[in-house]
């Protein structure tokens, strides 16, 4: 198992914290946003690790993590040229993840819980895609999952009318197939290619499972939902 965070995309609903920096740079309690997606894939036994970023940025982000030496790890690093959306990011890891399973965590998902746990049934399955599903008062904000009989059967991208509760999480766990799922994507309305399009196809060849993500859990990229992880990190105990 390998492990990729997504640290591109341009931060937009941030500016102008994210005017001269990353958003994945930005303090998050006593450390850089980026730590804790960190500090997730380490504790949960893996330690080959790439990091995509926007080429704006690459620097200081090498800068701040280096090898992984420091953290216990062996990092690589990837620019994405412009912000094509999270599957082109995720395409960009083909090469480093070979025939190798792989974690996908977005840069700006903080969470309570471990991944071990998640990593172990996603070994169990062998193949195919997983997802975690966590309930939210603002399911409009997210990929949305509708959920039936045990099996995710569709997932929406930030629908007006959701379905349900479950957001789609930032982490997932993928087979060496998702790459050539990735490149019989087309850009949704907004440009992008969109991860929700990934998980759909892999629904319909009914190999998605989920897990429900216990703790608490936020993404990090609107005032609102920073402040709001700022709050919850500094009730943990410091990384
Ligand atoms: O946080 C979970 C949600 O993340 C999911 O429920 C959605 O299905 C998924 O589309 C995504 O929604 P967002 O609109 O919040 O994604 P955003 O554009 O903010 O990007 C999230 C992270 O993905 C960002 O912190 C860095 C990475 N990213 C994003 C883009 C667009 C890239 O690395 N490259 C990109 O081009």
């Amino acid at each position: 198992m390998k492990g990729i965070i997504l640290a591109g995309g341009t931060g937009s609903r941030l500016w102008p914290l994210t005017k001269v920096t990353n958003k994945h740079l930005l303090a998050v309690g006593q450390k850089p946003m980026l730590y804790y997606p960190l500090a997730k894939l380490i504790t949960a036994g893996i330690d080959e690790i790439l990091i995509v970023t926007g080429v704006e940025h690459m620097g200081d982000v090498v800068n701040l993590l280096g090898s992984g030496k420091e953290f216990n790890c062996r990092l690589t690093y990837k620019v994405q040229d412009e912000a094509g959306g999270i599957a082109q990011a995720l395409a960009l890891a083909e090469n480093f993840a070979g025939s190798d399973p792989v974690t996908v965590i977005l840069g700006d998902n903080i969470f309570q819980s471990s991944l071990a746990d998640h990593v172990a049934s996603y070994m169990k399955q062998g193949l195919g895609a997983r997802v975690l599903l966590k309930e939210v008062h603002d399911p409009h904000r997210f990929g949305v999952a509708q959920v039936d009989s045990g099996r995710v059967i569709s997932i929406e991208e930030k629908p007006r009318a959701p379905k349900s509760n479950f957001a789609v999480t930032g982490i997932y766990f993928y087979d060496a197939d998702v790459y050539n799922m990735i490149r019989k994507l087309r850009p949704s309305g907004r440009g992008e290619l969109e991860i929700t399009d990934v998980n759909n196809a892999y629904i319909t060849k009914n190999q998605l499972h989920f897990d429900m993500l216990t703790g608490w859990w936020s993404d990090a990229g609107t005032f609102e939902s920073l402040a709001k992880v700022n709050e919850l990190v500094l009730r943990e105990p410091p990384l």
